[in-house]
């Protein structure tokens, strides 16, 4: 009996480490849109994909910059003469911030831009209207400008979190034409320093301090530690600029430095009332940088443009979401992500809507907050990721019905939403009445890629949907053959064609730019056809018969923790900095509520070590380096790696280990008994086999 169960493992074993994997998942029903919604539906046209089909394209993205002011109308709409760099719109000039804000004061001046709720529920909401946005963004450019000393081009890192400060600063330095770095407020102090080190960035702008779960966080006291992570980079941070999170008050212990730290708050006084001419600006200037994790090294920083990034955010904002001026939208991410970016900040405003911001944890203080916030300010559409909603389920699962809200529009996003979850969401959450997107993109993609178009494509459980207009995705397995969509088989998927949201290069690294996501399916690196050039985007996903997308997972060393990527090489060098650690290795365990959790392996060095204290050591270094987020779920201390005869460390077994699988064939590695002894560790002497473990899990650290 034993013997059956462990060739049918082998078996699988096999199949899934060829490079057309099978993928075995059942076929949900569809659900459909109600009548009510698509009578109110910005896009009903089936039409559409013709309009954006292949014979149409570029012109057909026209469309969407056309939902823009220009200030220079654009003479090319996508140049490829240094491909795989495009140009979008190009000879065009525009502005982010009077795109978002100057040109909706006619019609819009006294209508809520943001309504920001604070975590504390004994604070009421405050709402910001354009016309208030619009004196309160021209002040802070003002400032930027005179006493900042930046104009057009130069990089700023802001480390925040989510409140109307936040928006206020990156407005303020688009008007400018200044590149924005935002670097999420959860990130420690190190991991700030290195980015605005690595984005050349003179000026950080951060906050006293924010509420999380109840409490009032310290967050100055990471500039500090930010400003000597840059200076060991060898780089300046030569002002730091502190908002408070609450007037008249210092949220923090730490000292401000003289000359170097200075409070808005005091030098905000000398820009009163000043009016800053926004500055037009070239299409494919940079509009911010978004650092995220990749397969090898330091964290990248990604490079979105002006022209080509703000049309595809207001089109997909407005087709996708649906969301009109007279909508009420919460999008429950985190501004620091790129999440909040298009879908809180650019995409709402530009089209003129009330977007939400709420500072705090989503079950703070109960798992009846949302739907509270949901009632209270009359939200009308939602959008949040699977684990929030994984964890409002496990928190309060009759909460939503004790609150008289009603949303006609959902929005999932960040990782795959398990069909029962989906339901949950569909059933509870959005009452049998909203409509649901399941929406896939990336921090790269500036946008949505995937989603069915909420009211033409029926919905399904689990699946993120067919390509939106314009996007015209492929699946290919290891050598570049297409994998047909209904083959049942999964591999790699790829967009053939480039998009307007599209990133333009990592900053300051073409050359990892063209590595990272052409070079593995490009045939030609001279072409400048954009057809020779498909864009990977790192993620394992199958085509169903009827066309949709399922997205499996990434296919690369980076770890989907609640919907944040983390790169496992960051954590392991972080590992890496506690004296007794020889080596490290981070692999990722399936985690009910955040998907996937990081799970550490460390050998140490000859001598006698406390294995405990080294534990947490190790847990300490990736907080302090990276921030909680990346906190293990446990951290196995291990006579030895089990390495390949070539010395390269099987991160696929020590995951099959942790994840309670079989390890597989580890015959031919250099030590085979070693990972019999970490087996018994970890999981005692009963070899336990769980079914339906994800593919991204399967194959982590397959060589390829
Ligand atoms: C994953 C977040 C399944 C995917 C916008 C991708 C998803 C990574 C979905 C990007 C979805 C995002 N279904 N997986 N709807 N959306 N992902 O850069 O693995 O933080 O590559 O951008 O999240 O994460 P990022």
């Amino acid at each position: 009996m034993a013997d059956v169960r462990v060739m049918k493992e082998k078996e699988q074993e096999t199949e899934v480490n060829e490079a057309q994997i099978a993928v075995h998942w059942k076929e949900e029903q569809y659900f459909y849109p109600s009548s009510k919604f698509i009578g109110q539906a910005y896009l009903t046209d089936p039409a559409v994909d013709q309009r954006f089909s292949e014979k149409n394209f570029p012109e057909c993205f026209r469309e969407y910059a056309d939902l823009l002011s220009w200030d220079q109308y654009w003479h090319t709409t996508l140049d490829t003469s240094d491909a795989p760099f495009w140009k979008w719109y190009a000879g065009g000039k525009l502005n982010a911030s009077y795109n978002c804000i100057d040109r909706h004061l006619e019609q819009y001046r006294n209508k809520a831009a943001f309504v920001f709720v604070g975590e504390p529920e004994d604070v009421p909401p405050l709402s910001i209207t354009y016309q208030e946005l619009y004196y309160q963004v021209n002040e802070m450019a003002a400032l930027l400008r005179d006493f900042g000393g930046l104009k057009a081009g130069d990089r700023v890192t802001i480390h925040m979190p989510v409140v109307p400060e936040l928006p206020i600063t990156m407005l303020a330095c688009a008007r400018l034409g200044v590149i924005h770095s935002v670097v999420f407020g959860g990130f420690s102090g190190e991991a700030c320093g290195m980015r605005a080190a690595d984005s050349g960035s003179k000026v950080l702008v951060t906050i006293d301090g924010y509420y999380r779960s109840g409490a009032m966080t310290d967050h100055k006291e990471k500039a500090d530690i930010a400003v000597k992570t840059a200076k060991d980079e060898k780089h300046t941070i030569e002002k730091v600029l502190v908002w408070h999170r609450e007037p008249g008050k210092y949220n923090s212990k730490t000292p401000m430095v003289e000359g170097r730290d200075f409070f808005v708050e005091d030098v905000l006084k000398k820009y009163a009332g000043q009016i800053v001419e926004p500055v037009p600006m070239p299409s494919e200037a940079p509009l911010f940088l978004m650092y995220t994790s990749g397969t090898t090294g330091r964290p990248k920083g990604c490079q979105h443009g002006t022209g080509g990034y703000l049309s595809y955010v207001a089109g997909t904002t407005k087709y996708i979401q649906d969301l009109h001026p007279t909508d009420v939208y919460w999008c429950m991410a985190d501004i620091g992500w790129i999440t909040g970016h298009s879908y809180i900040v650019y995409g709402p405003l530009a089209l003129a809507a009330t977007s939400v911001l709420y500072e705090g944890v989503p079950n703070y203080p109960d798992a009846g907050r949302p739907w509270r916030v949901a009632k209270r300010l009359n939200v009308n559409i939602f959008h949040t990721s699977p684990t929030a909603i994984r964890m409002l389920r496990k928190a309060g699962p009759d909460e939503p019905a004790k609150y008289d809200y009603h949303f006609k529009h959902m929005t999932t996003v960040g990782e795959p939403i398990e069909p029962e979850v989906w339901k949950w969401y569909h059933e509870v959450v959005g009452k049998g009445e909203a409509v649901i997107v399941d929406t896939w993109w990336q921090t790269e993609t500036g946008g949505f890629l995937c989603s069915t178009k909420p009211a033409i494509d029926p919905m399904k459980p689990g699946s993120a949907g067919p390509a939106l207009p314009g996007i015209y995705p492929v699946i290919f397995d290891e050598e570049g053959k297409e994998v047909k969509g209904g083959s049942g088989k999964a591999g790699n998927i790829c967009i053939r064609n480039p998009w307007p949201g599209m990133f333009q290069t990592i900053y300051g690294d073409r050359d990892r730019f063209v590595a990272q996501y052409y070079r593995k399916y490009n045939k030609n690196p001279k072409s400048k056809d954009w057809r020779d050039w498909p864009y990977f985007a790192g993620d394992g996903a199958v085509q169903a018969p009827d066309g949709y997308f399922r997205i499996l997972g990434r296919v690369d060393d980076v770890i989907n923790v609640a919907g944040h990527r983390l790169g496992t090489k960051e954590l392991e060098s972080a590992c890496l900095t506690v004296n007794e650690v020889a080596e490290a290795a981070v692999i990722p365990v399936v985690d009910e509520v955040k998907g996937r959790v990081p799970e550490v392996y460390v050998s140490l060095k000859p001598g006698q070590h406390n294995a405990t204290a080294v534990s947490e050591a190790v847990t300490k270094a990736i907080e302090h380096q990276i921030g909680k987020i990346a906190r293990p779920k446990k951290v196995h201390v291990v006579p030895d790696m089990p390495k390949t005869r070539s010395g390269k460390i099987m991160r696929r077994v020590l995951a099959a280990i942790s994840n309670q699988m079989d390890t597989g064939d580890v015959t031919t590695l250099a030590n085979p008994d070693v990972v019999e002894q970490i087996r018994v560790m970890v999981q005692g002497n009963r070899p336990v086999i769980t079914k339906d473990v994800p593919e991204d899990v399967k194959r982590f650290g397959e060589e390829r």
